[in-house]
């Protein structure tokens, strides 16, 4: 049986809820925790939790940081901590839709829904812009060394750190964009995937290139299409064992290694910013040892 939440590794499923819960002040998160640690079988269901969550349950996950503001000319990065994260991954909304009902009934001792975002596989797994997002992926044995603790013991191998962000875009924006240009901001060509090797820079895979860092920055990306009535974007949801390549990667976009800021923000921001702790399995359940629940 695996130690991790195999959601975590498994295909980008058609249709998907993200779901976040703020911790109700004055109740008790130890019962519906254990719940949701049974409903939470690995596949259909990935959770992480937040700082301020771990914190509170006297957990000790050193590697669990604060999410990283970045303010420069023209850019936000914010930082919207939050106390619990569910990733529902599904093939049908309607099954998505009664199982958030459930979800936010078996929490609601302690946690209420902070937001929800409607979230799809576009296409072969495109973001909505029409570029293929998850190229570079490590896969296999590899994606498992990127995506999860080891030798750390029981309780927290198998365990993931995953940043996760809401990025609005504004597509007519990107519209008005030549073919040419919107390759260039992307670093590879929309038609048929392959990499510029005269892009600028700023384009987002130079910026982002994980073998180009010291040490190599490798992360496992799950990112998923959303849109609600008025606004789309990508919600960006990358694994790793620790927060040191997304950091680095983050850097280097919003320009702080070298002034090049990514060609993304051109068209697109994001508004939350979270990191959260996906706690291991043992035997088909969440395994919260290491948060005392
Ligand atoms: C709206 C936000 C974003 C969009 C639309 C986007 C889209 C893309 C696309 C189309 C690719 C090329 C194909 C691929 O290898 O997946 C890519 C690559 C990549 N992106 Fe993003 N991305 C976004 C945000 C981010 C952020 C915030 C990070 C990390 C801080 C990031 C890290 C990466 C990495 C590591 C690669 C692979 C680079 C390589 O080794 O070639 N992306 N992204």
């Amino acid at each position: 049986m695996a130690l991790y939440q195999t959601g975590i590794l498994d295909e980008i499923p058609s249709s998907a809820r993200y779901l976040t819960f703020s911790h109700i002040p004055g109740t008790d998160p130890s019962k519906p925790l254990k719940r949701l640690a049974k409903l939470a079988e690995g596949h259909a269901l990935v959770v992480g939790l937040g700082r301020s969550l771990v914190l509170f349950l006297g957990g000790d996950i050193s590697a669990l940081k604060n999410f990283p503001v970045h303010v420069s000319a023209g850019i936000e990065v914010p930082s919207t901590p939050v106390a619990l994260w569910c990733w529902l991954r599904g093939e049908e909304r309607g099954d998505l839709v009664l199982r958030t009902n459930a979800l936010c009934d078996l929490l609601a001792d302690a946690f209420e829904c902070h937001s929800l975002i409607d979230a799809f596989k576009h296409g072969d797994g495109r973001d909505l812009s029409g570029y293929e997002d998850g190229t570079e992926n490590p896969t296999g044995d590899d994606a498992v060394q990127v995506a999860f603790v080891q030798g750390q013991g029981p309780g927290m191998d198998g365990s993931s750190f995953v940043a996760v962000q809401t990025w609005v875009h504004d597509l007519s924006r990107f519209d008005t964009m030549t073919s040419e240009q919107q390759d260039n901001t992307i670093g590879r060509r929309k038609n048929d995937n392959e990499e510029l090797n005269d892009a600028p820079l700023s384009a987002h895979v130079k910026r982002t290139a994980q073998e180009d860092f010291s040490p190599e920055a490798f992360l496992l990306r799950r990112s998923m299409p959303w849109a609600d009535a008025t606004n789309e974007g990508l919600q960006f949801v990358a694994f790793d064992g620790s927060f040191v390549s997304f950091e680095a990667q983050l850097k280097r976009m919003v320009g702080e290694d070298d002034g090049v800021v990514d060609g993304l923000f051109k068209f697109t921001r994001p508004i939350t910013g979270n990191y959260f702790w996906c706690p291991p399995m043992c035997e088909g359940s969440l395994d919260l040892t290491a948060v005392n629940v």
